[in-house]
C-alpha cells in the first residue's frame, strides 16, 4: 500500500525535555489514522511537525514521498483544523473560506467554485454571510473544516476538533466527520484523547504514551488484543478488569492463581510457554466475564454482587471475588440485588495475560 505520510526517527526536545524520541509511523494513502494519548503524551507536537509549525530535531518526514522536513506548512499540501476553530473573527464565513486562495493569488471563478463545494458538503451555504461570533461552535467548526477542504488538499490534519463541543454535538459532528472521509478518501490524521471518537473513527490507532507509539492496529484488535497493559487499560469504559497473580500448574496444565484461587486457562493464546511461578496480570472486559445463565458450562465460581449500576441498555455489576472487585456487563433488564451470589466465570478466549513486570501481553 501506498504511503501517504511517512515519519522516520523524529525526535523533538524543547530545551532539556524530549517529546518525542525516535518515532517511526507510515500512514497509508487514504487512511484514517488517529492519534490517540492523554493529555501532555505528545500528540499535537507530532501533529505540528506534520504540519511545519514545528522543527524536528531529528528525524524526517515524508508527504506523498517528498521529504517535506524543511518546507513551509504551506507547501506541504496539508490542511489543519484545530480545537480552538481559529477563525478570522471579523470576517465572514465565506471570506474565511476564500480568504487563503485570494492570498494565493487564484482566479475568482475557481475560488467561487471551491468555496461553493465545500458549503454544500459541510451544509454551511446559509452561513455564508454570517460572522464567526453569529455562529455556535459545530457551526464555527464546520467553518473550520471547510478551510482546509478548499484547499484541496492531500492530507487533513485534525487537533481534537470536537473538545469543544458539548456530548451531543460532538457525536453528531463525529458521524459527519466519518461520513466526509468516506465521501472525500483522503489521508486524515486525527488527534484526540476520547477513545470513542478513536474506536469510532480510526482506520488505524496509534496510541501513544510519553511520547512513544504503545500500539499501531486496527480499532477492533487494540481494543481486543492490547499489546501491554497500558493499552489494555487506556481502551475500554469502564477498565478492563485487572487481577495480579501467578501461573501454576495442576494437572500438567497452566492455570492462573490469584489470592489462593485457581482459574482455568482453557482457551487463552499465549504466545509464548505458560511457566508455573511466573508473575501476571490477567485482564478481562466486563463483557467478557459471564453470570449464571451465560456460563458455558466448565468452571464456574460463585461471587457476591457489591453493587450495581443499571444504564439502560446495560447494567454493570460490581461483583466481589478473590479479594478483587470486577465489573461485569449484562443485559439492561438483568437485575441483582446488592449481596446476591452469582456464578461467574471468564471467558478466557477473550482474556489477556501481561507479564507483571515488562507489563507486555503473553
Ligand atoms: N513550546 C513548548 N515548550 C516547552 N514544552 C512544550 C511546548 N509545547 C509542548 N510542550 C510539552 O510537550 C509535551 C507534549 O505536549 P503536546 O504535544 O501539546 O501534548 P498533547 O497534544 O498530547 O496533549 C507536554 O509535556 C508539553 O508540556
Ligand atoms: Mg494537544
Amino acid at each position: 500500500m501506498a504511503n501517504s505520510v511517512s515519519i522516520r526517527d523524529l525526535s523533538l526536545s524543547f530545551g532539556a525535555v524530549t517529546v518525542l524520541k525516535d518515532l517511526n509511523l507510515d500512514i497509508h494513502d487514504g487512511e484514517f489514522l488517529v492519534l490517540l494519548g492523554s493529555s501532555g503524551c505528545g500528540k499535537s507536537t507530532l501533529l505540528n511537525c506534520i504540519a511545519g509549525l514545528l522543527e524536528p530535531t531529528e528525524g524526517q518526514i515524508y508527504i506523498k514521498d517528498r521529504n517535506v522536513t524543511w518546507e513551509e506548512p504551506k507547501d506541504r499540501g496539508i490542511g489543519m483544523v484545530f480545537q480552538s476553530y481559529a477563525l478570522y473573527p471579523q470576517m465572514t464565513v465565506e471570506k474565511n473560506l476564500s480568504f487563503g486562495l485570494q492570498v494565493a493569488k487564484m482566479p475568482k471563478p475557481d475560488i467561487d467554485k471551491r468555496v461553493a463545494r465545500a458549503s454544500e458538503i459541510l451544509q454551511i451555504g446559509p452561513l455564508l454571510k454570517r460572522k464567526p461570533a453569529e455562529l455556535s461552535g459545530g457551526q464555527r467548526q464546520r467553518v473550520a473544516i471547510g478551510r482546509a477542504l478548499v484547499r484541496d488538499v492531500d492530507v487533513f490534519l485534525f487537533d481534537e476538533p470536537l473538545s469543544n463541543l458539548d456530548a451531543k454535538l460532538r457525536s453528531e459532528l463525529r458521524v459527519e466527520i466519518k461520513r466526509l472521509h468516506q465521501q472525500l478518501k483522503n489521508t486524515m490524521i486525527y488527534v484526540t484523547h476520547d477513545q470513542i471518537e478513536a474506536l469510532t473513527l480510526a482506520d488505524r490507532i496509534a496510541i501513544m504514551k510519553s511520547g512513544v507509539i504503545q500500539q499501531l492496529d486496527d480499532p477492533i484488535v487494540i481494543y481486543n488484543r492490547p499489546k501491554n497493559l497500558f493499552v489494555a487499560g487506556f481502551i475500554g469504559s469502564p477498565s478492563m478488569n485487572f487481577l495480579r497473580g501467578e501461573i501454576s500448574e495442576v494437572d500438567g496444565r497452566p492455570v492462573f492463581t490469584t489470592h489462593g484461587v485457581n482459574f482455568s486457562l482453557a482457551g487463552y493464546q499465549a504466545s509464548e510457554p505458560l511457566s508455573a511461578g511466573r508473575k501476571v496480570v490477567l485482564g478481562a472486559r466486563p463483557e467478557h466475564i459471564a453470570i449464571d445463565s451465560d456460563v458455558m458450562g466448565g468452571e464456574a465460581h460463585e461471587a457476591v454482587v457489591d453493587i450495581e449500576e443499571p444504564m439502560g441498555a446495560d447494567n454493570l455489576l460490581w461483583l466481589k471475588h478473590a479479594g478483587h472487585l470486577m465489573s461485569v456487563r449484562i443485559g439492561g433488564a438483568r437485575r441483582y440485588a446488592p449481596g446476591s451470589r452469582v456464578r461467574m466465570a471468564f471467558d478466557m478466549s477473550m482474556a489477556s495475560l501481561f507479564d507483571a513486570e515488562t507489563e507486555d501481553r503473553i
